[in-house]
């Protein structure tokens, strides 16, 4: 079932959004040659005690950290580990902000020092092609309209779209309907409607949009090695449009 949420609920989501958007504004500055990705997950985890809120992806089916860290061919749900990030390494950090109860989930690919032109390209697409998807996110239109014009952006800039992850609905739990895919038909699945609050996420490969998994169980690599990002919101659809729930400000 798909759930609506109140303008109450909705507040509290916000404010969940802005913790963790203040938290990837943090990160940002932390992030260079030499950090590991545990020192990354560690600043995430006390950051959020610190503001009153738990990272909702820790404990979630037995992942066991706060976020999910990402570097290079690595597509989605890498473990944070002690190896340090280099000069040139592209870094997807994602969490789940929990405040009182609401959720917040935001991925963000970050680069590490200088990067080759082909790796800011992917970031640039990449983050392009999410607010392309967020344009669609309007009442009445319907979940393949999203899907549908991040895929045709995303391929015409010449980038694969992965189609093993989707975004989905969120709140009350963390993963809920309807999925949001990143590639699709226009004028295909449900129509979107006022009070639903849903994450989209693309992840966009430089080359073969197939993944395969680690043998931790979790980290998705790309299958060719290709290099691969993700940038992710929640959104609120409402009266007004699409609301950033984990608005960044300066995006
Ligand atoms: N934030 C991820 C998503 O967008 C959640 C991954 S599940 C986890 O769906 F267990 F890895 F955290
Ligand atoms: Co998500």
């Amino acid at each position: 079932m798909i759930q609506r949420k109140t303008n109450r609920e909705i507040q509290l989501m916000k404010e969940a959004g802005e913790l963790l958007a203040a938290c990837h504004k943090e990160l940002r500055a932390l992030i260079k040659p030499g950090v590991t990705t545990l020192q990354l997950d560690s600043f995430v985890e006390d950051f959020l005690e610190e503001h009153g809120a738990t990272p909702e992806q820790k404990g979630y089916q037995d992942y066991p950290f706060a976020t999910c860290a990402s570097v290079n061919d690595v597509i989605c749900h890498g473990f944070p580990n002690d190896k340090k990030l280099e000069e040139g390494d592209i870094v997807t950090v994602d969490m789940v902000v929990n405040l009182n109860g609401a959720l917040a989930d935001s991925a963000w690919s970050y680069a590490v020092g200088k990067v080759s032109d082909e790796k800011q390209l992917l970031l640039d697409t990449t983050k392009k092609s999410l607010y392309v998807g967020i344009e669609q996110a309007v009442i009445g239109n319907r979940i393949g309209d999203i899907g549908h014009a991040i895929q045709q952006y995303a391929e015409g800039e010449g980038f694969a779209v992965v189609r093993d992850f989707t975004g989905h609905g969120i709140g009350p739990t963390l993963h809920e309907e309807p999925m949001i895919p990143h590639f699709g038909q226009p004028g295909t699945g449900i129509r979107l409607k006022e009070g639903m609050v849903i994450t989209i996420e693309p992840m966009l490969n430089t080359g073969v949009p197939y993944s395969k998994i680690d043998e931790d169980g979790w980290t998705a690599r790309t299958m060719d090695g290709s290099l691969s990002a993700q940038y992710e919101h929640t959104i609120a659809i409402t009266s007004e449009g699409p609301v950033i729930l984990t608005s960044q400000d300066d995006e």
